[in-house]
């Protein structure tokens, strides 16, 4: 089939956030321990972390880190990960019926991040604690010194403050599953009286509110609206987070449901706006997307994604993915750079072991899985202005089924274009990038882009990630199986570029920009 599209230098959508690419490490099953640290490793360094697996981070080069939960934090007492290691209580976490040993905590946290140069997002317990409780963490974490907490920190070996920039209030506070879920209006005023005391300590950080944990949520839409009544003027952010699943296999639907991800966005981007417009306030929200991912086998019923007997860091929630679920998935980092003027935090849930693109054996390697590459190549290339992009492109009509919310939902999708595609100029690097997906299953895409106001552009690099068959896994044994193959048959021609885009393919064209 033939599909075109057109850019031009000037149309532009907007620029990236570095920290569109980041990505999420929470006290679940093996992400932690045995994920990114494991003492006695023959790859951990003196402190515990996996060196390994910190090469294959940098090569993933997430900018932004979010921990400790998720699920986890609503339970969470910060106090019992920070000090002497050997002090350190041994708790319950009911998120994941787990046992926590402590033995890793913010501090260590902090230290990975700055050996990975990653930026650290923290999150703070507004379920089972509260803003008391988020005050304290911060004062530790980023007050100079001369007060109880501040020289507690010092005292525990980190004499210069962590100077946490990005702060969650709470995760997903609207849900069931939390502990000590709330009303919005509940939220809404912990949320609020959280961000308050947390800026009047250190008037520099930024600051994200919990929107509707899903689209499928009962209260979405109010909960975000009696939410941002009450916190509005205290936050920077407003969260969402998504999980694409094909739990009806069915394939089309499934890689035409990044393109929900795009109204999610939309319809909070409008929410926000709402209550700027009632309040006539020039100030504008920006959105959080602080999980996404793919998941669904290993989701679940609570009952069957846990272990019994509260183990440590039991092997949960360990989804492997497929060459499939690597198309899906990079449909998500085109509907994300797609609404870069907006969506300026991005966290990809998880990093390791747990719904992950990296993958470890405890005392053994580790390795990436399909999802890995698409991350990878959108983390290094999508930097930059994203242009907006006429697509003209076969659609194709599917329907997503998502059973994860209180009623099992359909969700129609009338016109998928059989090429979903984001274009990043990177002025900088003289470099114009194009993400292309193909979600024809069976037909090539001949593609034909024209991009304008360029002058001449020549051929950089171009890659396509595809197989025949679409269930194809990386594993310890076959590591490589899905990965990055060289794209041919391009033609590059000034403004204009000739690409055949294979059925069920992800495909990434470099292009370097002539001087004019
Ligand atoms: O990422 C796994 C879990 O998914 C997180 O703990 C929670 O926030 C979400 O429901």
């Amino acid at each position: 089939m033939q599909a075109t599209a057109l850019i031009n230098r000037d149309f532009v959508i907007g620029e990236t956030d570095r920290r569109l690419f980041g990505a999420f490490i929470e006290h679940l099953g093996r992400c932690v321990y045995g994920g990114i640290f494991e003492p006695g490793h023959p790859e951990a360094d003196a402190r515990g972390f996996r060196k390994d697996v910190l090469a294959l981070v940098r090569e993933m080069a997430p900018t932004i880190m979010r921990y400790p939960g998720g699920n986890f934090v609503s339970g969470y007492d910060w106090e019992d990960g920070v000090g002497p290691v050997e002090q350190r209580p041994r708790r319950l976490d009911l998120a994941w019926m787990s046992t926590e040993p402590n033995t890793f905590g913010t501090n260590e946290f902090i230290d990975w991040c700055r050996a990975a140069d990653i930026e650290p997002m923290l999150a703070v317990n507004l379920g089972t604690r509260g803003p008391d409780a988020a005050r304290r963490l911060l004062e530790y974490c980023n007050h100079p010194g001369g007060t109880a907490l501040s020289d507690l920190r010092r005292e525990h070996g980190w004499e210069q403050p962590h100077q946490v920039k990005f702060w969650c209030l709470g995760n997903e506070m609207d849900g069931p599953w939390q502990m000590e879920n709330k009303t919005a209006w509940q939220y809404g005023r912990s949320a609020a009286e959280a961000a308050k005391m947390m800026r009047w300590i250190d008037p520099g950080i930024e600051l994200a509110a919990c929107g509707s944990t899903a689209r499928n949520m009962p209260t979405f839409g109010e909960w975000e609206a009696e939410v941002l009544r009450h916190a509005f003027e205290h936050v920077d952010y407003i969260s969402l987070h998504t999980y694409l699943n094909n739990y009806a296999d069915d394939t089309p639907a499934f890689l035409a449901s990044p393109d929900l991800m795009d109204s999610f966005i939309d319809e909070v981007v409008a929410m926000a706006d709402a209550e700027a417009a009632r309040r006539c306030s020039p100030k504008r929200l920006m959105l959080s997307f602080d999980e996404w991912n793919v998941w669904y086998r290993t989701r679940g019923k609570r009952e069957g994604r846990t272990l019994p007997g509260w183990p440590v860091a039991p092997p949960i929630l360990q989804e492997i993915y497929t060459m499939k679920d690597a198309l899906a998935f990079g449909g998500a980092c085109i509907s994300l750079l797609n609404h870069a003027d907006r969506v300026r935090v991005g966290c990809l849930a998880q990093l390791v072991n747990v719904i992950a693109p990296i993958m470890t054996e405890t005392s053994g390697p580790c390795w990436r899985q399909t999802i890995f590459h698409p991350f990878a190549q959108w983390s290094n290339w999508g930097r930059g202005r994203v242009l907006r992009a006429a697509v003209h492109s076969p659609t194709y009509a599917a329907r997503y089924y998502d059973p994860r919310g209180p009623v099992e939902l359909h969700y129609d999708i009338p016109a998928a274009p059989y090429l979903k595609l984001a274009a990043v100029h990177n002025d900088a690097d003289r470099m114009l990038t194009i993400f292309a997906l193909n979600r024809s299953l069976d037909e090539r895409i001949d593609l034909d882009l024209t991009a304008s106001g360029f002058g001449g552009l020549r051929l950089a690099e171009a890659t396509q990630l595809r197989d025949d068959d679409l269930e194809a896994i990386n594993t310890k044994q076959s590591p490589d199986r899905i990965s990055p193959l060289r794209l041919d048959g391009l033609r590059v021609d000034g403004e204009h570029v000739l690409a055949q885009l294979a059925p069920a393919s992800w495909n990434v064209i470099r292009l370097s920009i002539a001087e004019h």
